[in-house]
C-alpha cells in the first residue's frame, strides 16, 4: 500500500544513492509524490518520476521547485565527494555548504515536515580512534568533504534545537550497489572492483591491499535510510550524525570473497592520492547509537553481499547490458 501524504524531493537523484532511493520512494508514496532533482540527467536506470534540473547552490530555485510541487519532505543528497573534493576544493564548499545551508533554510521558512542529511565517515579524521569509531568522537578531518559534512552535521543539530526542524541522517560508510556507479569517492574501488571482476576478471586498486574501511550493501543503506526517517523523533537523541556500518573488510579481503565466485580473479595495487584521504578515516564503526535509538540492524555482510553483486552483474555482462 502507498501513502499518498507525503510529497518528497530527493537532491542529487541521479547518483548512486538517489538512483536507488527513488525507486524505494516510489513504492513507498507512489511515483506521482517523487521529484527528482539533479544538475545531471536522471540515471538510465533510474525509474519514470518527476524531474526538476536543480543546482542547489541556487536557493531561489531550491524554494521555487520545493514550492511548486507541495513538497513537504526532502532526501537531500547532492554532494561533490572525497577525492572529487581533493581535485575541485572550492566546488566542494560550494556545492556541499551552500546545498546545506540552502535546504535547512527552505525547511525553516516553508515549514517542511522532515529532511534527510547524509554525512559520511568522512567527518572523522586522523586524531579519531580508528577502530569500533564511536558515536561521540573527535571530528578533525582533514579532506574539505569531511569538513563540509562535520559543518553539516552541527548546522543540523543547531536547525534542530533553534528552529524545530526535523533534520535526520546517517554517517555512511562506503555505499556498494549496481544501480548507478558512484562518483569521486574515495571508497568507489569496492564497487568498480565487482565490475572488473565480471568484465575483464582482474582489478588495478587504487589502495594498497591493507587499507580496511568500513562498507555497507545499498539495500541496506536505503534501510537505514527509510527507518530512520520513520523513527518516532521524540526517541532520537542524535540527529543528522548517527554512525551506521554492516562490515569491514581491506581490498585483499573483497579479492578473496570475490576470488570464490570468481576463481582466478587477480588485482593488482597501484595506490594514488586517495590512500592518504583512507588512512585518515576508520576500519570499523560502533553504530549502537543508530541501534538503540531507531532499532538499525543490517542485513548484508562481505559474503552475502558479493553473490547478490556477482549474480547481479553477470546476468547484465550476458545480456551485454553491464553499463560499464
Ligand atoms: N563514499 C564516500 C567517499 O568515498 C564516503 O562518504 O567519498
Amino acid at each position: 500500500m502507498t501513502s499518498s501524504s507525503s510529497r518528497v524531493l530527493v537532491t542529487g537523484a541521479s547518483g548512486q544513492i538517489g538512483t536507488e532511493l527513488l525507486h524505494a520512494l516510489g513504492r513507498k508514496y507512489g511515483p506521482e509524490n517523487v521529484v527528482a532533482a539533479d544538475i545531471q540527467p536522471l540515471s538510465k536506470n533510474a525509474p519514470a518520476c518527476l524531474y526538476e534540473t536543480l543546482d542547489v547552490t541556487k536557493a531561489e530555485r531550491f524554494e521555487e521547485v520545493i514550492k511548486k510541487h507541495r513538497v513537504d519532505t526532502v532526501f537531500h543528497l547532492a554532494a561533490i565527494l572525497s577525492a572529487n573534493g581533493e581535485t575541485i576544493p572550492q566546488l566542494a564548499w560550494s556545492v556541499n555548504m551552500d546545498g546545506t545551508y540552502n535546504v535547512l533554510e527552505a525547511a525553516r521558512k516553508l515549514g517542511l515536515t522532515r529532511i534527510f542529511i547524509p554525512s559520511s565517515i568522512a567527518a572523522f579524521g586522523p586524531e579519531t580512534p580508528r577502530v569500533n569509531t564511536p558515536q561521540d568522537t573527535i571530528l578533525k578531518p582533514k579532506t574539505m568533504y569531511g569538513l563540509t559534512k562535520v559543518a553539516g552535521e552541527l548546522l543540523a543539530d543547531y536547525y534542530v534545537a533553534r528552529y524545530g526542524v526535523d533534520i535526520r541522517g546517517c554517517r555512511f560508510p562506503g555505499i556498494i550497489s549496481n544501480g548507478a556507479l558512484p562518483g569521486g569517492g574515495t571508497t568507489d574501488y569496492a564497487v568498480a572492483i565487482y565490475y572488473e571482476a565480471v568484465k575483464n576478471g582482474r582489478y588495478t586498486c587504487f589502495l594498497g591491499p591493507e587499507t580496511r574501511l568500513p562498507m555497507m550493501y545499498m539495500p541496506d543503506c536505503l534501510k537505514s535510510i527509510l527507518d530512520l526517517m520513520a523513527a518516532d523523533f521524540a526517541g532520537l537523541r542524535h540527529h543528522a550524525d548517527f554512525n551506521v556500518t554492516a562490515m569491514s573488510f581491506t581490498p585483499a579481503e573483497q579479492a578473496e570473497a570475490i576470488r570464490k565466485l570468481i576463481p582466478g580473479f587477480e588485482v593488482e595495487y597501484k595506490p594514488d592520492f586517495r590512500q592518504a584521504i583512507a588512512d585518515s578515516w576508520p576500519e570499523s564503526l560502533d553504530d549502537s547509537a543508530a541501534r538503540e535509538e531507531w532499532g538499525w540492524k543490517p542485513d548484508y555482510d562481505l559474503e552475502a553481499m558479493s553473490k547478490d553483486m556477482i549474480e547481479v552483474l553477470q546476468k547484465r555482462h550476458a545480456e551485454g547490458n553491464l553499463g560499464y
